[in-house]
């Protein structure tokens, strides 16, 4: 790809990644769109390639061909993860460590190998966190963890990264990535008035990886129409 900037999404197959990557390509960016499953179209910026980013020897082949074929990585964004919804009783140890391993390690390890072209590029890197890191219903304790962990991540890699890295959260509340059938009541209980579109994250973090957000860094962004500021008593 010989765009100027180029961008890494990871889970950008679908939902919320796919809307990222489409976002960046159409601000001019290159993008490495990479997923577990492999996104179908081609579409123009846009390269899928396939990577499972729990895994270590996948993501160092993946910065790998970055390295070789692009020599530059310009932003980062930790897109990919999962939920498993479960009774603490039924969560298996390697249920709640493969969601800690994708939703949490993965940046580690996508960081750690791409360090060294983020650097050079002044680079950004945005992490996907969600308002579960602060707040829960039951039964999610492997994601609550996870995005928790991703959090507090995000602001130790803005110190051990900068000033040459900027690196910030986003955390959305709910966005509605599958089209599922929406009640007036879903939409009325946000204050924004309505559920989140995954265009809405992807707008910010456009931003984030762009000239425009040069001061801000080891932050995080909610982006949950207003919900998790919404006082409830019953
Ligand atoms: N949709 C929401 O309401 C919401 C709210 C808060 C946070 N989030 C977070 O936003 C991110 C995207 O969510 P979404 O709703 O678009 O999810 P999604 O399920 O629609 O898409 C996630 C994508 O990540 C990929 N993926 C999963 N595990 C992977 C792995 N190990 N390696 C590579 N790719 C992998 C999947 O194949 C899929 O294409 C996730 O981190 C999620 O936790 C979503």
């Amino acid at each position: 790809m010989s765009e100027a900037r180029l961008a890494l999404v990871t889970g950008a197959a679908r939902g919320i990644g796919a809307a990222i990557a489409a976002r960046l390509a159409a601000g001019g960016w290159g993008v490495i769109a990479a997923d577990r499953d492999h996104p179908s179209p081609a579409v123009p910026r846009i390269r899928a390639v396939q990577c499972d980013v729990a895994d270590e020897e996948e993501v160092a082949a993946l910065i790998a061909d970055i390295r070789a074929e692009a020599g530059k990585l310009n932003a980062l964004v930790c897109n990919a993860g999962f939920m498993i919804r479960k009774p603490l009783a039924d969560l298996s140890l390697a249920e709640w460590s493969r969601v800690l391993a994708t939703n949490l390690t993965s940046t580690f390890l996508l960081v750690r190998a791409a360090e060294d072209l983020l650097r050079a590029a002044h680079g950004a890197v945005v992490t996907i966190a969600s308002t579960r890191a602060h707040m829960s219903e039951p039964d999610t304790e492997s994601y609550a963890a996870s995005k928790g962990g991703l959090v507090a991540l995000t602001h130790a890699l803005a110190m051990s990264l900068g000033p040459a890295v900027r690196v910030n959260c986003v955390s959305p509340g709910w966005i509605d990535t599958r089209g599922e059938p929406l009640t007036q009541a879903d939409h009325a209980q946000h204050p924004a008035g309505r559920v989140g579109r995954p265009e809405d994250v992807a707008g910010l973090v456009a931003w984030l990886v762009g000239p425009e957000s040069g001061f801000v860094t080891g932050a995080e962004f909610l982006i949950d129409g207003g919900m998790t500021r919404k006082m409830i008593y019953i």
